[in-house]
């Protein structure tokens, strides 16, 4: 099966790439294919006829969107319109990455595939109308919603506090917004187990529910028990209102897995394992480049 994968240079996409080497996958950076050019999809589709197309190009950064709001709309809205289209005339699957942040939060339990979006920013819109951009130009497809994305690559929540704790000895973080924290590597391979699914979203993220207090307290003491010598004395939690930041988030985000473990079967790790597993590897990174310099 031939897969073709976009934004290849981003956080996903760099951990995605090592599950795929039982296909032929061919990668293109937003340099090689700017998915809001609709020739260029064309072009590229023509050439290499995919069986299926992983999108995991995005305009990812939620305050950012509510000042370029053109731009979000563009990737994220607009583009996987025309991957679908284009797709659709090859005959091509579009596996594509949305987000919790299509809710807005009010719901008190996890929510599922057929619960009604509603966001309340930008880029939850922006990426709610990519689903439905997708949904109208083709029936096959398959819409992945994901939440809270951790990887080895890129700007990501686990990197910045262990940078801060570093550095400062008083962090403040948010404690009145709820999710679920996700490694990439966990999501890349539930997307290689939903290739051939049938059509439709399915949710999917690591199991269990942490604040993003929560996560950044078990990022600092598997950290220290890591023996990493941390600056940080005291995590202050806050409310999201004290930080001053652009674009509102949902209070609650958690994703309910139900139809993803009954399609596949498949065991979801805990964010924790997820956590202690990209730590240790992070630092195995940071010795293999420590030992090259
Ligand atoms: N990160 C999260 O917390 C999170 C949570 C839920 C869902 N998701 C979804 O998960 C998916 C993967 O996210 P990620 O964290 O891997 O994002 P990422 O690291 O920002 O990667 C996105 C990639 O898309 C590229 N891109 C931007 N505009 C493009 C264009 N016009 N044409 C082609 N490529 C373009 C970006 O390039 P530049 O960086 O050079 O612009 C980047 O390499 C996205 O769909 C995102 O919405 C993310």
């Amino acid at each position: 099966m031939t897969l073709l994968i976009t934004g290849a240079n981003g956080m996903l996409a760099g951990d995605l790439l090592p599950f795929l080497e039982g296909y032929q996958t061919r990668t293109f950076t937003k340099e090689e294919l700017d998915v809001t050019d609709e020739k260029a999809i064309r072009d590229v589709l023509e050439k290499e006829r995919p069986r299926v197309l992983i999108n995991c190009a995005a305009y990812t950064n939620v305050d950012g969107a509510e000042d370029e709001k053109e731009r979000a709309y563009s990737v994220n809205a607009r583009a996987p319109g025309l991957l679908a289209r284009e797709c659709r005339r090859i005959n091509a699957r579009v596996v594509h990455i949305s987000t919790d942040f299509v809710f807005d939060g009010s719901k008190p339990q996890p929510y599922t595939e057929e619960d009604l979006p509603r966001p309340v920013n930008f880029y939850g819109l922006s990426k709610l109308d990519g689903e439905r951009e997708i949904q109208k130009h083709t029936d096959n497809f398959v819409i992945i919603r994901t939440s809270w994305l951790y990887g080895h690559s890129g700007r990501n929540f686990p990197a910045t506090i262990l940078k801060r704790a570093g550095e400062l000895e008083e962090l403040r973080v948010v404690y009145d917004q709820v999710g679920t924290p996700t490694y990439t590597v966990d999501l890349a391979r539930a997307i290689v187990t939903l290739l051939e699914a049938p059509a439709g979203i399915y949710n999917f993220s690591n199991e269990g529910v942490a604040s993003w207090y929560d996560f950044a307290y078990n990022i600092i003491e598997l950290a220290k028990k890591e023996g990493m010598a941390l600056k940080v004395r005291r995590i202050r939690p806050v409310l999201s209102g004290e930080l001053n930041l652009k674009a509102k988030r949902p209070h609650y985000s958690v994703l309910h897995k139900g139809k993803y473990r009954r399609h596949t079967g498949q065991h979801i790790p805990h964010w924790l394992e997820g956590l202690e597993r990209w730590l240790k590897r992070e630092i195995q990174k940071q010795k293999t480049q420590g030992e090259k310099r």
